[in-house]
């Protein structure tokens, strides 16, 4: 399987947001993925629709859009005509998960959805076929720069189970407090991919360091 990257751009350098981009697009990474936070659903606020759409207009790498927003339906087909490629909701900021998973996908985009650290994946056996990515959180989300929580390993394991038991495609990705010490770890636990953002931007050669994320 394909190791794929996607660096998440939280902990860029937000005043030259413009050259970290262009270092992405001669970097390895496979994605970019961008995190919008409402200040409800989680204790932060990010940025919306506007930066997703200026950055659609330097890159041509997918862009990955992890919603932790509440209602997420009222704004999908903002995130889609702002450039999103895929686009992940919250499981718990759900209750039509399957029709908003059907709905990303009616608009052109793959469907993710995202476990906080104690949702467990057997809520996912009814949809598990229905979507294309799966992302588990392995922090609480909200933040840059937190510690990995060491139970999402198992987590990962149970998703692969899942994940081959049915026969489906979808790609599990892994989110929060990744770095070069736990990135082999994470993938032989069954992870096709990787998000990370701190450990990439505070690195003194962020694109060696991803080079060397998707070598391991
Ligand atoms: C956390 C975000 C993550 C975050 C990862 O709520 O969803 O994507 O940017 O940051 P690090 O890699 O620093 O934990
Ligand atoms: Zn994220």
């Amino acid at each position: 399987m394909n190791r794929i990257i996607s660096p998440s751009i939280l902990s860029a350098d937000l005043c030259n947001l413009q050259k970290d981009i262009e270092m992405l697009n001669l970097s390895d990474a496979d994605w970019i993925h961008l995190d919008v936070m409402d200040g409800v659903f989680v204790p932060n606020i990010s940025f919306g629709m506007p930066v997703v759409r200026a950055i659609s207009k330097l890159t041509a790498k997918p862009l990955d859009v992890h919603l932790m927003i509440v209602n997420p339906d009222k704004y999908i087909e903002a995130f889609c005509s702002a450039g999103a490629n895929i686009l992940t909701v919250h499981l718990e900021a759900c209750v039509h998960l399957h029709r908003t998973v059907q709905y990303i996908k009616s608009l052109g985009m793959k469907a993710g959805v995202s476990l906080n650290p104690h949702t467990p994946v057997s809520l996912l056996e009814h949809i598990i076929t229905d979507i294309d990515l799966l992302l588990i959180m392995s922090v609480n989300p909200g933040f840059s720069g937190q510690r990995f929580i060491i139970g999402s390993l198992n987590k990962i394991r149970q998703a692969k189970e899942l994940i081959t038991k049915t026969g489906s495609n979808t790609l599990i990705e892994v989110d929060g407090g990744i770095s070069l010490e736990n990135a082999a770890e994470i993938y032989s636990a069954g992870a096709d991919v990787l998000v990370a953002s701190n450990a990439i931007f505070s690195s003194d050669n962020p694109t060696e360091y991803m080079k060397r994320m998707k070598e391991m």
